[in-house]
């Protein structure tokens, strides 16, 4: 596979070639998911619950994420690494910038951050030195307290309207990737259609450009009922290599999600 760029996943995106993106957290996963053909991988604060055995992403730190990057990033083959800003990392446009250039230094080629509109000048920070950025709206993890816990977001017609609006401030204040997580199926491809810039998503349906999920999930070791959004690859696979690759293939073909996965 050749390496991959933010300009393949725009390529991709114009062509209307979906792309799979996959969380790693070391050298041989990341391996691993880039042999496989996977084009994203994901150093996500999800780490703090799969690795770690915390309730949240919460306890994530800075330095936790950057140790993460370093070991996926001395592993990964041609896969663009995209790294998380874990929580309070966007408390003020200072510490972004502080937190951001940690992860570069760390291996990280893009950041995702979680916020809505108000994010908006970070991210044009954040752009404007160089570092290209995710944008990660519905259900923001790091906010699951305020939430109410990890439920689907924009089922009503104007919360949807408002993460439409705010996907679109975001694209426009620089993000180079919008990710969408557990919303509507209808919410996720008005989004991905509204846009220039490619749409991933978890849990938002099949027309998305790219589609993510969590390593153990797929593995089927997350221990617990797993969210609907989640397919077990291991499931019709012989070894975790092929559950990679057919999850990879899965989502080139359209195949996942289908219907079941979706709201
Ligand atoms: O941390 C993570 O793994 C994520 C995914 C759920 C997208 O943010």
């Amino acid at each position: 596979m050749k390496t991959v760029t933010l300009s393949t996943l725009q390529a991709l995106k114009q062509a209307g070639e979906p792309f799979s993106c996959l969380t790693a957290y070391d050298a041989s996963f990341a391996r691993a998911a880039g042999e496989a053909g996977i084009e994203v991988l994901l150093v996500g604060d999800s780490l703090g619950m799969v690795l770690q055995g915390h309730v949240s992403t919460l306890p994530v730190t800075v330095e936790d994420i950057c140790y993460h990057t370093r070991c996926a990033a001395r592993g990964k083959v041609a896969s663009l690494l995209m790294v998380d800003l874990p929580f309070m990392s966007n408390s003020s446009t200072e510490r972004l910038l502080q937190d951001a250039g940690q992860l570069m230094r760390a291996g990280a080629e893009m950041v995702k951050v979680e916020g809505e509109a108000w994010m908006a000048e970070g991210i044009g920070e954040l752009t404007r030195r160089g570092v290209p950025v995710c944008a990660h709206l519905g259900l923001t993890p790091q906010s699951v307290y305020q939430l109410g816990g990890y439920k689907v977001q924009g089922r009503e017609a104007d919360r949807a309207a408002q993460i439409l609006e705010d996907a679109r401030t975001l694209a426009a204040a620089g993000a180079s990737i919008i990710l969408l997580e557990c919303v509507p199926a209808s919410l996720g491809r008005a989004v991905s259609e509204a846009l220039d810039v490619p749409v991933i998503g978890i849990g938002a349906g099949s027309d998305t450009d790219g589609q993510i999920l969590v390593m153990h999930d797929i593995l089927g070791i997350t221990p617990g009922r797993p969210p609907r959004f989640v397919k077990n690859f291991m499931a019709e696979a012989d070894d975790i290599q092929g559950a990679f690759r057919r999850y990879h293939e899965d989502v080139k073909a359209r195949r996942f999600p289908s219907e079941t996965h979706c709201f």
